[in-house]
């Protein structure tokens, strides 16, 4: 890893073992980007700028003899509107003037070791000053004296670079920040497919790809929160480019909130990316001397495919984003009362819940929604954070410890943000809630938002929950927030001020998720948003796991879980069996399939076991300790897509343990076809050099007929070389019934 400036060409280059990015300070101090890409020893431009006369695109006054000269023309790193660009830029200011023309030239530039904290935001972190370089460029608008400090760190170990801006006012006026990306990039040509991630409340992260298109394409959240409806995450892989093989470029913002992600192929054939807060409402005012910070994006470059792109992904947000204690942890597994329960349920129930669990080696119980005032459905009582002991005679304390008793952990749920207009809390402090004077307001699920952009809001909630976390022995909280932005204002912000109140919700919530993790630094934080709305790598830093979706159908999980794999990683991803047939699409799967597709997450049951027949109750028994014996490799092993359910009937996936020594592979064939395909899957990222044996196959149960002599089922206790397992692949047995399953387990033979 290096970070190298020559001054003769005014080129920087940050450069380790896989991946170069390089820029260069042109004549008049603009700054261009040159190459980010696989690993040039020393880049020397052999793919020269090039400068030509064309027509409309206009030269800069100290280049007005050189009509080969244009910002409009040339690849840049932080462009700016209204000096000749006319292509999306990622700054935008008004000045006090009324004038929005920025004119940014380099100044000067630094090398740090490590990688600096971005205050107040999240973002990855260096574990040692070895581990990362950082390198900061100043540039400034001498006109209007501002200042931008364009951030770059580059990992020892990973082809990543982590990008992220500051604008300082250096004038004794106040300006207004109309957007600030965190990041610009272009690229000398648009030969590229966009990857981006949309969906819905319980249907997250379908994965669409189109060629981009000579225009602006854009990828957005406006509703206060990263949204189910898109994911701050797009990647650009090279049309040929597969799971396998090929380039690609992923980039993933470390931001919960409203953002925006832009492309836009320009009229020579170039592509401008631009990531960061979305500018729609949005402003900043920043007064003379002040600063602001965007949240990062993280790039990440492969050579060899989409799996590789994950795995950096995986690797980097596993150890240099989560923290706490849970970071290298093996999550326990639970089981959660809400699809058992709703709000139908009081201590008897849930003490019947836990002894159930118990019986099948279940390890934590999560009481969902419903255990707190007035709450008996969703119309009421958020905000009263005080226990219904008409539910729960003896507290949460009492509840907890019964719990604890029968040999499990106790895990709550919450959902701080948010305030029922039918609660004690609304009737005294109905100012807290997010609002514009005047305006009636929207509500969704019955519920307002409090407004975390004010300082006394956030410090009731900090005093209010550690209060409630105090209160019994808590090992787990669920953090939900089920409503999205509407009327955005605050009664505390002046009016030059009210489109800051999304961003500062955000500064707001991470403080106080900051203060939380702190104070409860053994609780285990699952993050939450009607599911997977708020799964993103900003959340990820202060709550090592999210609810992924609030779809807990097996077969919409294999496309949720697929989509999402392609940044977060499996340990990240909460993961649970539920009754059939299905509470969100009534579809009914095998009890075996439903496990199989929750072990790819953080593993967990959603149901009442106390109804389970006994032969699905045995099943359970037997996932919750097959689980066990394969949970180190499904949480902190590398994960790897193998067949894609966007592509086909079907789904596979692999995850090889830290050692290289287990490998769990799982297939999935959604609907049974008659005249069965013949099937082979080829396994991905073993050691070719050495021998695997097939120690288990855990194969269909529920079929008609077994075949007894299928090609997978005498493959137990025989070995084979990795390389044949990957070039000539395993056969998949013959299905008869719809959503069947198989999982083999391998172990490396030493
Ligand atoms: C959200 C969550 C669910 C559940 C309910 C409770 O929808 O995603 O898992 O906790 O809220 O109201």
């Amino acid at each position: 890893m290096n970070i190298t400036f020559d001054k003769v060409t005014g080129q920087f280059q940050l450069n380790n073992d896989r991946i170069s990015y390089v820029m260069q300070v042109l004549n008049g101090g603009y700054l261009a980007h040159l190459y980010f890409g696989s690993k040039i020893s020393r880049y020397r431009g052999s793919a020269a700028l090039s400068y030509y006369d064309r027509g409309f695109s206009p030269q800069p006054y100290d280049f007005r003899h050189d009509r080969t000269f244009s910002l409009d023309t040339q690849p840049l790193e932080y462009s700016t509107y209204g000096i000749g660009d006319y292509r999306i830029t990622p700054l935008h200011i008004q000045y006090k003037n009324g004038s929005t023309i920025t004119d940014l030239r380099y100044k000067g530039h630094k090398i740090i070791a490590g990688k600096p904290e971005l205050t107040g935001l999240p973002a990855t972190y260096a574990l040692s000053d070895e581990d990362a370089q950082t390198l900061e460029i100043e540039l400034v608008d001498e006109t209007e004296k501002v200042n931008v400090f364009l951030s770059y760190t580059i990992f020892h170990t990973l082809p990543v670079i982590c990008r992220s801006s500051r604008i300082l006012n250096n004038s004794d006026k106040a300006i207004r920040i109309l957007k600030a990306d965190s990041l610009s990039l272009d690229f000398r040509d648009h030969d590229f497919d966009m990857l981006t991630l949309y969906g819905a409340h319980a249907n997250e992260r379908n994965l669409c790809r189109q060629p981009l298109q000579h225009s602006i394409q854009t990828v957005a959240s406006n509703r206060g929160a990263s949204s189910h409806q898109q994911s701050p995450f797009i990647a650009l892989a090279k049309p040929q480019t597969n799971e396998q093989q090929g380039e690609v470029y992923g980039f993933s913002l470390v931001y919960s909130g409203n953002f925006a992600i832009q492309t836009e192929v320009d009229q020579f054939g170039c592509t401008r990316l631009n990531i960061g807060l979305n500018p729609l409402d949005f402003s900043w005012q920043l007064t003379s001397g002040q600063s602001f910070q965007t949240p990062e994006t993280v790039s990440v470059y492969s050579a060899e495919g989409l799996n590789d792109m994950s795995h950096t992904f995986h690797q980097l947000y596993r150890t240099r984003l989560i923290r706490g204690s849970y970071k290298e942890k093996l999550r326990p597994i639970l089981v959660n009362n809400w699809e058992a329960t709703y709000f139908d349920f009081n201590e008897a129930k849930i003490d019947q819940l836990a002894s159930d669990a118990a019986d099948l080696g279940i390890e934590l119980l999560v009481l969902d929604d419903g255990w707190f005032g007035q709450r008996n459905d969703d119309n009421t009582s958020l905000g009263d954070w005080f226990v219904n002991t008409a539910k729960l005679p003896d507290g949460l304390k009492g509840l907890a410890e019964k719990v604890i008793a029968r040999g499990l952990k106790f895990g709550l749920w919450v959902e701080p943000e948010m305030v029922s207009e039918a609660s004690e809390l609304y009737k005294a402090h109905a100012d807290w809630c997010i609002q514009v004077a005047g305006h009636s307001f929207t509500e969704g699920r019955h519920q307002l938002i409090l407004d975390l952009s004010r300082q006394d809001v956030c410090d009731y909630l900090v005093d209010t929950l550690s209060s409630v976390f105090s209160s019994a022995p808590i090992s787990y909280v669920k953090w939900d927030m089920n409503r999205h932005m509407t009327e955005i204002g605050s009664a505390q912000l002046p009016p030059e001020r009210q489109r800051e109140t999304a961003h500062r919700y955000m500064l707001g919530l991470y403080q106080i998720m900051d203060k939380l993790t702190a104070k409860f630094p053994d609780i285990l934080f699952e993050s939450c948003s009607g599911g997977g709305g708020r799964f993103d790598a900003g959340i990820l830093y202060y709550m090592p796991q999210t609810w992924t979706s609030d779809n807990t159908d097996a077969i919409c999980r294999l496309k949720i879980q697929h989509g999402t794999s392609l940044v977060f990683p499996p340990i990240s991803m909460g993961a649970h069996v539920s009754v059939i047939p299905n509470h969100q699409v009534g579809r009914s799967t095998p009890m075996q399939t439903r496990a199989f597709t929750a072990m790819a997450g953080t593993f967990g049951y959603e149901l009442d076991l106390g109804k389970l027949s006994t032969a699905d109750k045995a099943a359970v028994k037997e996932h919750v300790a097959l689980y066990k014996k394969i949970r180190p490799t499904c949480q902190l092993g590398t994960y790897t897509r193998l067949l894609s359910p966007f592509e086909s009937n079907e789904s596979a996936w692999q995850a090889i343990s830290t050692d290289g020594n287990q490998v769990v592979v799982t297939y999935c064939k959604i609907l049974a076809e008659p005249a069965s395909q013949i099937r082979i899957l080829k396994l991905a990222g073993l050691d070719s050099n050495a021998e695997y044996k097939i120690t288990d196959c855990y194969k269909p149960k529920r079929l008609s007929l077994v075949y007894a002599d299928e090609p997978g089922s005498n493959l137990i206790g025989q070995s084979f070389g990795g390389d044949e397992l990957m070039n000539a692949g395993i056969t998949i047995d013959r299905i008869d019934a719809d959503f069947i399953s198989t999982m083999w387990i391998l172990e490396k033979v030493k």
